[in-house]
C-alpha cells in the first residue's frame, strides 16, 4: 500500500471528525434553520454547508499549497472532466450529504472528502456525525467503518437484493427517467430505499448494508469518496453499459459485484 494514500486519508479523516461535529451542533442549536435554493425548489443549500466548506478548503490550502480543489458549494465548474485527466491531487469536498435531511432535521447526512487523481480516488471519507460512523478507505489498504474493516454483502440473488437510488436536482422535472427506472426494477428486488444521501448509499454498499445503487447526473462531490470505499469493500462500480466509469458518465451503477448485471439488465429493459 502507498504511505501517501494513507496519509491524504488520515488528513482527511480528521477533517471530516471536527467539521462534522460541528455541523451536528449548528444544527442542534437551530430551531428552524434558514435555507436557500439554487437551480430550483429542491436544490438547497444553507450557511452551515458553505461554512463547513470554507472551513475544510482553508485547511487544505493551508497543508497542501499545490492541491487542487474541487467542492459543492464554492466551484461554479459543470464539466467534471476537469478531474478526469489531470495528473494533480484534487480534493473533492461534498461539506454536507444529504442536505434535505439536515434542513428537514433528519439526522441522515454526511460529509463526503475524497483526493483524486487522473480520475482515480486514493483516499476517501463518508463521515455521518449523527450516528459517529466514520467510513474511510485508501486505495490499497481496504475500507473500514470506525477502525474496523469492512466488505460488500455476498448476497447474490437480485429478487433478496436491497437497493438504493435517488434523484439529482438536475435531474427534477415530470419526464425524468426516474419514475420508470422504479418501475422497471420494483419488485424484481427486495425493496429501494431513497435516502437522500448517496455518500452514505455507496458507503452502506461498502458495509454489506445494502447490495446495490443506481443514479443519474450526480457530481463528483457526491460519489467521490463513496466509489472508492465500495471498490477497496471488494464491490463493483461502472457506467450503465458496465464499462469503467467516468465522473462524467451520466449513470453511475455500484454494487457489491454479485448483482451487477442484474441492476444493469433491468434498468436497461
Ligand atoms: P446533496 O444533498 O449534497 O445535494 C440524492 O439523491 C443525492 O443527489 C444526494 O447525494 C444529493 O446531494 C445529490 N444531489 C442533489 N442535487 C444535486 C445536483 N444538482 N447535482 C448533483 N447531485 C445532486
Ligand atoms: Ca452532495
Amino acid at each position: 500500500m502507498d504511505k501517501r494514500n494513507k496519509a491524504l486519508l488520515e488528513f482527511a479523516e480528521e477533517l471530516a471528525l471536527s467539521s462534522g461535529h460541528w455541523m451536528v451542533e449548528q444544527r442542534n442549536n437551530i430551531i428552524e434553520l434558514e435555507y436557500e435554493s439554487k437551480s430550483n425548489h429542491i436544490d438547497l443549500v444553507t450557511r452551515v454547508d458553505r461554512e463547513v466548506e470554507q472551513m475544510v478548503v482553508a485547511r487544505i490550502r493551508k497543508h497542501f499549497p499545490d492541491h487542487l480543489i474541487l467542492g459543492e458549494e464554492s466551484t461554479s465548474v459543470n464539466d467534471f472532466s476537469i478531474i478526469e485527466h489531470n495528473l494533480e491531487f484534487c480534493w473533492v469536498i461534498d461539506p454536507i450529504d444529504g442536505t434535505m435531511n439536515f434542513v428537514h432535521g433528519i439526522p441522515h447526512f454526511a460529509i463526503s472528502i475524497a483526493v483524486v487523481k487522473n480520475g482515480i480516488p486514493l483516499a476517501g471519507v463518508v463521515y455521518n456525525p449523527n450516528s459517529k460512523e466514520l467510513f474511510s478507505a485508501a486505495r490499497g489498504w481496504g475500507a473500514r467503518l470506525n477502525g474496523k474493516k469492512i466488505t460488500v454483502s455476498k448476497q447474490d440473488t437480485f429478487k433478496n437484493s436491497l437497493v438504493s437510488t435517488g434523484f439529482a436536482a438536475a435531474d427534477w422535472h415530470i419526464e425524468s427517467p426516474f419514475r420508470s427506472e422504479v418501475q422497471k426494477v420494483f419488485g424484481h428486488c427486495r425493496s429501494i430505499r431513497i435516502s437522500g444521501s448517496s455518500a452514505l448509499d455507496l458507503a452502506y454498499i461498502a458495509a454489506g448494508r445494502m447490495d446495490g445503487f443506481w443514479h443519474r447526473k450526480l457530481a463528483p462531490w457526491d460519489i467521490a469518496a463513496g466509489i472508492l470505499l465500495v471498490e477497496e469493500a471488494g464491490g463493483k462500480v461502472s457506467s450503465l453499459d458496465g464499462q469503467f466509469f467516468q465522473f462524467t458518465d451520466d449513470y453511475l451503477i455500484v454494487s457489491n459485484g454479485l448483482i451487477h448485471d442484474g441492476i444493469i439488465s433491468f434498468l436497461e429493459e
